[in-house]
């Protein structure tokens, strides 16, 4: 499964940071509230498609959509993704998420009786300072930007990653923690992306008597005891595995490394982590402490351990999914029930400078919701006048029935519609 190494790798490490300069490189006019979001704001109520509930009760408060989800230059939360906060799918047991976040905990469990603090429950909405600067991400990174991050107004995000926690568990006097959430990022589609995903996060703070009785420095203590414990987690979830750490790169953390597996004849990452920067300890009342952290994705790992195939089934409610999977029950492998066929559409259009492929998805996944399967470029060349054609082929599958012609012609009729509206592009 070659598609599953690629689910949500880290936007903070230097590879994909590549991967989003040239995409800025690219469209050097998508500024941090590019004009298309700005185009789509305006028309958003037209828009709208309805949603059960207009009130979620997110740890113990209850939020009202018209609170996250605004028409104000500064929002750019779809009606899909309020849907989504407090579904919590990390919390149910008889979900794989919920079963490989209880399998992570057996290991520390086991290994680290009584030591490690467990939150599962913390708010995805959270501050731009909690998010980005409490673990020092550059002022101009550009996880930042509002086509990569989501914004309920111009301090306050919906999570990108559960690193969001660690100032404020560590202020609060924890020095071992495990931090389970949902976190949201703007990407494109296939079937390894889904704008929400679950991470978790993992602390351990040491003093001095710690390092002092080894003849190692405060940092390559914590970085041998990590190297250590996480490689005991990979073989707990994974068996006898031959595994490879990998130097990386993370604003929060220096060493940082990344740890892959050779599974199903090929390497994989399981998670990124590292040595938490000195800064974040002494702003956080931690002076005299070294600590190491790791976050890993939980759909990555679950598509791999329980054989699913597409990212989106982790939402599905249908019973011949849920059925599949309970309590303790790590690694089952998930039967397909059934295979209905995909169905390909095609689109061009003339981009604009503030195009970006995540508006474009939002849009299309704003109209045919699960059942856009994978959106991808196909055809790009810009004319003497110096106009930029896109093709872009779009996938429809349904996990659970099959679609009609009818249906898809619809939906194929709405996107074209919504993207020429939202977009501001001429449609071919
Ligand atoms: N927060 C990082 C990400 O989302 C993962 C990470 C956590 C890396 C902690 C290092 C330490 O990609």
């Amino acid at each position: 499964m070659a598609v599953v190494s690629s689910a949500h790798s880290s936007i903070f490490s230097k590879t994909s940071l590549f991967h989003h300069m040239n995409c800025f490189k690219r469209f050097s006019f998508c500024l941090p509230f590019s004009s298309s979001a700005a185009a789509s704001l305006s028309t958003k109520k037209k828009w709208r498609q309805p949603v059960a509930s207009s009130v979620v009760e997110l740890c113990g408060i209850k939020i009202a959509k018209d609170d996250v989800v605004r028409d104000d230059p500064t929002n750019n939360i779809p009606d899909t993704i309020f849907s989504k906060l407090g579904m919590q799918l990390h919390r149910r047991n008889n979900h794989p998420l919920g079963i490989l976040k209880n399998g992570i905990y057996e290991y520390f469990d086991t290994n680290y009786p009584n030591m490690f603090d467990k939150f599962d429950d913390l708010c995805p909405i959270v501050s731009v300072k909690q998010n980005f600067d409490d673990v020092l991400v550059p002022a101009d990174h550009v996880s930042r930007s509002y086509n990569d991050t989501y914004y309920v107004d111009s301090q306050t995000v919906l999570r990108c990653h559960t690193s969001a926690h660690q100032a404020e568990l560590l202020r609060r006097g924890h020095t071992h923690f495990l931090v389970t959430g949902d976190v949201y990022r703007r990407d494109s589609i296939d079937s390894t992306h889904y704008p929400v995903f679950h991470q978790m996060e993992g602390v351990r703070v040491f003093t001095p008597d710690n390092w002092e009785a080894s003849c190692l420095d405060p940092t390559s203590y914590a970085a041998e005891d990590l190297k250590k414990s996480l490689e005991g987690l990979a073989r707990h979830l994974f068996g006898a595995v031959e595994m490879r750490w990998i130097d990386a790169y993370f604003p929060f953390t220096n060493p940082s490394y990344e740890l892959e597996i050779y599974f199903k004849e090929k390497w994989m990452e399981v998670l990124g982590c590292g040595v938490m920067e000195q800064e974040i300890l002494k702003s956080n009342s931690r002076l005299n402490s070294v600590a190491w952290a790791f976050g890993l994705g939980l759909e990555r790992l679950a598509m791999v351990l329980f054989d699913i195939p597409d990212i989106r089934l982790f939402w599905s409610i249908d019973e011949r999914f849920t059925s599949q999977f309970s309590e303790g029950q790590m690694g089952v492998k998930f039967k397909t029930f059934s295979k209905y066929p995909p169905c390909y559409k095609d689109m061009s259009f003339w981009i604009n400078e503030s195009f970006t492929e995540n508006n474009l998805c939002e849009v299309v996944r704003g109209v045919a919701g699960d059942l856009v399967e994978e959106v991808s470029l196909i055809d790009n060349f810009t004319n003497k006048k110096g106009m930029t054609s896109h093709c872009y082929r779009i996938a429809y599958r349904s996990m659970e029935r099959s679609l009609t012609d009818e249906e898809i012609n619809e939906l194929q009729w709405n996107v074209r519609e919504q993207v020429q509206n939202k977009l501001n592009v001429v449609l071919r």
